[in-house]
């Protein structure tokens, strides 16, 4: 499963990114607009980021027009910015027929705000690159966000559509780890949910008793760093 970091946060990309599991980045306007920085420059930033660490990734970024030749021209533009940047566009009926155009002229799509296993099998038909079906938007309301999940993996492993499952809104890491037990490809997580897939208490407490015994017998261990002696293997 692919791990991208729903955040246009500079700081929060760049500290995921050096930990070298995470393969891209979903902004949305909302997002963006937390940013404060002029939309152009700070997404090539991003770009900026995973070039540096020779990461081939998927930077979404969304067009704001609501009708579909307005979401055509901007997705065009944005296209043209960098190669990693994949052109989002909302589900609505504008936005699937503009994914259809950007798609026919190999323009990568991510369709968003996606609820319902119908709208996530007209994306697919619209060629679009990847699914954006959002997990706790729909549990906020009392449905079940991972059977979204589940069912728009068994639709498209029924007629091998390409699109791939981009799990969003993931509130927790049960929903991360829900979703790629269902299969989707990729979950798009914020960086406080990205941290909390690394934390288990046993794992600290471990740690501290493996380096408390360590220092207990430090004396007879000798340094790992030290140079080896002469004659010794
Ligand atoms: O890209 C944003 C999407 O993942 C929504 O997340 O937590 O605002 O529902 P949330």
């Amino acid at each position: 499963m692919k791990i991208f970091l729903d955040t246009a946060n500079l700081e929060e990309i760049r500290q995921g990114v050096s930990l070298g599991v995470v393969d891209g980045v979903t902004t949305n306007p909302s997002l963006v607009a937390k940013e404060r920085k002029p939309f152009r420059e700070h997404v090539l930033e991003i770009c900026r980021i995973f070039e540096e660490q020779k990461i081939a990734a998927a930077v979404s970024a969304e067009v704001v027009s609501t009708d579909s030749e307005g979401m055509v021209r901007e997705g065009r533009e944005l296209a043209k910015w960098h190669k990693f940047i994949v052109v989002k566009c909302p589900t609505t009926a504008e936005g699937v027929r503009a994914c259809s155009v950007l798609s026919r002229e190999g323009i990568k799509v991510n369709m968003t705000l996606v609820f319902t296993p119908s709208q996530a099998l007209l994306v697919a038909k619209a060629g679009a690159h990847f699914v954006s079906p959002f997990i706790g938007r729909l549990d906020d309301i009392s449905e079940d966000g991972l059977a979204m999940v589940r069912q728009i993996v068994e639709i498209y492993r029924n007629y091998n559509f390409k699109t791939e499952v981009l799990a969003a809104s993931l509130r927790g890491p049960l929903h991360v780890v829900e979703s790629a037990r269902m299969g989707a490809h990729i979950g798009t997580m914020p960086y406080k949910v990205f941290e909390q897939l690394f934390k288990h208490p046993l794992t600290d407490r471990g740690l501290e008793v493996f380096l408390k015994d360590w220092e207990k017998a430090r004396e007879s261990l000798g340094d790992i760093l030290a140079p080896a002696k002469t004659g010794s293997r």
